[in-house]
């Protein structure tokens, strides 16, 4: 299983059978409410029945394309859909089917933008520590979680990383984004002068790191990145497998934070967690330099024989529909104070020595458990499923919420106060 302690799993699996809007039904036939939208992946709730329609119709009509030198209208539909949700500027999507995949089409597309714009001499992918990119080759060697590195042997040459933002004596319990820690982007000046910026071909970060346990960007700290980047020639890639689609209540985090990048990954949210799916959004210049030499040359060797499925093209429509004709994103947006009052209600509780949000992500830091790194988190992981009836995530030291973006809110303040009961009774 994936990221699972799978011998401790086995002591007591928790297994779904079922799901409807915003409840599972485990094995046992017990209702369960979902505080983490899927895998940050279902913010419309669980089998939305348009995306289910969408989907059954789709499977019976055009099943499978070939994708290589053909396609079909609804890829093309869909990446028109994508370039008009994204900002200025942005014109084209190459499909994937995982946010890993995601991640390592845009390092391949980055580095083939400067070959075909004669500066092959651009081949250093800068990251950040804290990073999570995904735990392809590309992925794992541009993010920076030692635990997803350190089993796999040689990585990636000529990757850097930039520090994280992580800092508990100035930045715990922030709400929003963290007042201190804009400096943390001059790094990327030194870096530069380390290696010759003209040897950097992509930065990518997230504009929220998610997987680490939610950290918002320092005020001033993104656009001090832009800024940095659009000196030096340097892409800027925005990893939005997480924040795309409404979980920072705009379709991207590139337009709530007013800061936009080059090139912009996505997965997750796209189909509303219904059928696999990733899309790589570019800005029209990095298209129009791949296209270059004869007209019958393949001018990105790149792709994958799911890119641009036909089913999971009809649940990406399916699932922008939703979002357009629901104002999901809007949504989305006016439920964050009630979710950041909920989430701060736990700050004092036992072993609580951080809490932080942006949009609708949240997290909850703890103590470590003395020589016994994430037990603390993931037992209380563990007592929020049988006790509370409440699936939340853990990761390290953080339990981690993703709300619905249309949760009702009494639901949602009833199962964060749910989860502050298990905090509150585990040592
Ligand atoms: C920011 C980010 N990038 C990439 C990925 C990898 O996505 P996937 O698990 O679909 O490969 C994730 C997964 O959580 C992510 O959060």
């Amino acid at each position: 299983m994936p990221f699972t302690s799978m011998r401790d799993f086995r002591a007591a699996p928790r297994l779904l059978a079922s799901a409807e809007g915003h409840y599972y039904r485990d094995v046992q036939g017990r209702e369960v409410y979902d505080l983490f939208s899927g895998l940050w992946t279902s913010g419309l709730g669980h089998c939305h029945p348009h995306i289910v329609e969408a989907v059954r119709r789709q499977v019976g009509e055009l099943d499978y394309g070939l994708g290589f030198q053909m396609s079909h209208p609804l890829a093309f539909g869909l990446a028109e859909r994508l370039a008009a949700l994204a900002p200025n500027g942005f014109s084209s999507v190459f499909f994937t089917n995982s946010g890993s995949e995601s991640v390592d089409t845009a390092l391949k597309i980055a580095l083939a933008y400067h070959r075909a714009n004669g500066e092959s001499e651009r081949f250093r992918l800068i990251g950040r520590a804290r990073g999570y990119h995904g735990v392809n080759f590309g992925g794992m060697s541009v993010g920076g979680i030692a635990a997803n590195r350190r089993a796999f042997g040689t990585l990636l040459p000529n990757v850097d990383h930039l520090p994280h933002t992580f800092d508990l004596e100035h930045n715990a319990f922030s709400r929003g984004q963290p007042r201190w820690g804009a400096h943390l982007a001059d790094e990327l000046s030194n870096i530069c002068a380390l290696h010759d910026p003209r040897s950097i071909a992509a930065l990518i970060i997230e504009p929220v790191a998610g997987a680490t346990g939610i950290l918002p960007p320092p005020l001033g700290y993104l656009e001090r990145l832009r800024e940095i980047c659009s000196t030096h020639g340097i892409l800027l890639i925005f990893d939005e497998v997480i924040t795309g689609f409404g979980r920072v209540g705009s379709a991207f985090a590139a337009e709530r934070f007013g800061v936009t990048p080059d090139i912009i990954t996505t997965a997750k949210g796209l189909t509303n967690g219904v059928i696999p799916m990733g899309a790589v959004l570019v800005k029209q210049e990095i298209h129009d330099a791949l296209m270059t030499g004869p007209s019958e040359m393949v001018e990105l060797a790149h792709g994958y024989t799911y890119s641009g499925h036909p089913v999971a093209a009809a649940a990406a429509l399916a699932t922008l529909d939703i979002y357009e004709k629901e104002s999901s994103f809007e949504a989305a947006r006016k439920l964050e104070t009630q979710f950041e009052e909920a989430l701060h209600s736990l700050a004092g509780l036992p072993n609580v020595i951080d809490v932080r949000n942006f949009g609708l992500m949240g997290a909850v830091e703890l103590a470590p458990r003395p020589g016994s790194p994430g037990a603390r988190a993931l037992e209380i992981h563990k007592r929020c499923f049988w006790d509370e009836r409440v699936v939340v995530r853990s990761a390290g030291e953080t339990i981690q919420f993703a709300p619905f973006l249309n949760s009702r809110a009494t639901e949602l303040v009833r199962a964060i106060g749910s989860v502050g009961r298990v905090i509150s009774a585990t040592d």
